[in-house]
């Protein structure tokens, strides 16, 4: 297992399991697979609504809850201090645990100050290992730290070989902010780019594959989803090949600044 140090000194599976529109009648089976693959990441949140499958595949796995490095995220609704503090208890109880490894404001707007307040409290209080964002770009980060007294330790962002956010990496990486992938396969897209095709012949491994590991290999937490049990198994089947740097160089230029998902400053709420 390849893992990242956080500015805290927190240690995360530099791979997780992504859990986005599975519901929760097949989230519990999804995450039993993936943690009998080998993974020990799991990324939801409440607007996924399945952290009770979540959690029920955490405890039918057998897997010792500390083994594992759970993320969820505060929805937009439950932001400001109070209501983050509700959320995250509620979280917490859907998830059958009493402490969270990530906690993510999962969209900046509406920005709250407050919302982080009890996320401070909480890290402080040991009921959270670390304490992030979500689709923050530069200047969302910029107006947090104006109250913050603790620096995010994780932006979760869109990045793929199509919107590779040179600008937001370079300044994640000078603030020591650890940068995190979502939808990193462009939900099945990143099959149509012709580099990737011809990539995954020279190293003997899927475009999937290719794609993950150039997030690790760029230094990127990355969280693929899959809910069909031999794709959760390739995607963890990674550790066995690193891309040459002149190839890691070819990848980053496909970019397009192309979004699959949200652009967070039109996010339609
Ligand atoms: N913070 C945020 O705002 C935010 C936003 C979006 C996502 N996320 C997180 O990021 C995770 C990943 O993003 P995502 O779920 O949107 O998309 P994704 O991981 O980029 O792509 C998932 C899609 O790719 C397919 N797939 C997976 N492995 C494959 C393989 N080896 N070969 C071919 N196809 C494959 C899946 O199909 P099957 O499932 O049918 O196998 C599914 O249709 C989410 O699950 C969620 O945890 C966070």
């Amino acid at each position: 297992m390849i893992t990242k140090k956080l500015s805290n000194g927190v240690e995360i599976p530099m791979i997780g399991f992504g859990t986005f529109k599975i519901p929760n009648d097949q989230v519990t089976e999804a995450v039993k697979s993936a943690l009998k693959a080998g993974y020990r990441h799991i990324d939801t949140a409440a607007i996924y609504r399945n952290e009770v499958g979540v959690g029920k595949g955490i405890k039918e796995s057998q897997v010792a809850r500390e083994e594992i490095f759970l993320t969820t995220k505060c929805w937009n609704d439950d932001q400001g201090y109070q209501k983050a503090l509700d959320a995250f208890e509620q979280s917490c109880q859907r998830l059958q645990t009493n402490y969270i490894d990530l906690y993510l404001i999962h969209w900046p707007k509406p920005l709250n100050s407050e919302t982080w307040r009890a996320f401070e409290e909480l890290y402080q209080q040991g009921r959270i290992r670390a304490i992030g964002v979500s689709n923050f770009h530069r200047h969302h980060f910029d107006e947090l730290m104006k109250t913050a007294k603790i620096k995010p330790m994780v932006n979760q962002v869109e990045y793929t070989p199509r919107l590779t956010q040179k600008p937001l990496k370079t300044f994640l990486e000078s603030q020591g902010v650890a940068m995190e992938s979502w939808s990193p396969l462009m939900k099945g897209k990143v099959a149509d780019i012709e580099l990737l095709q011809k990539l995954s012949k020279k190293y003997k491994k899927t475009i999937v594959q290719i794609v993950i590991r150039w997030n690790i290999d760029t230094d990127v937490i990355v969280i693929p989803k899959s809910v069909t049990p031999q794709r959760i198994k390739e995607n963890f089947d990674i550790f066995d090949f690193r891309l040459s740097q002149e190839d890691i160089e070819a990848i980053n230029q496909l970019n397009k600044d192309l979004r699959t998902g949200s652009d967070p400053d039109n996010f339609d709420f």
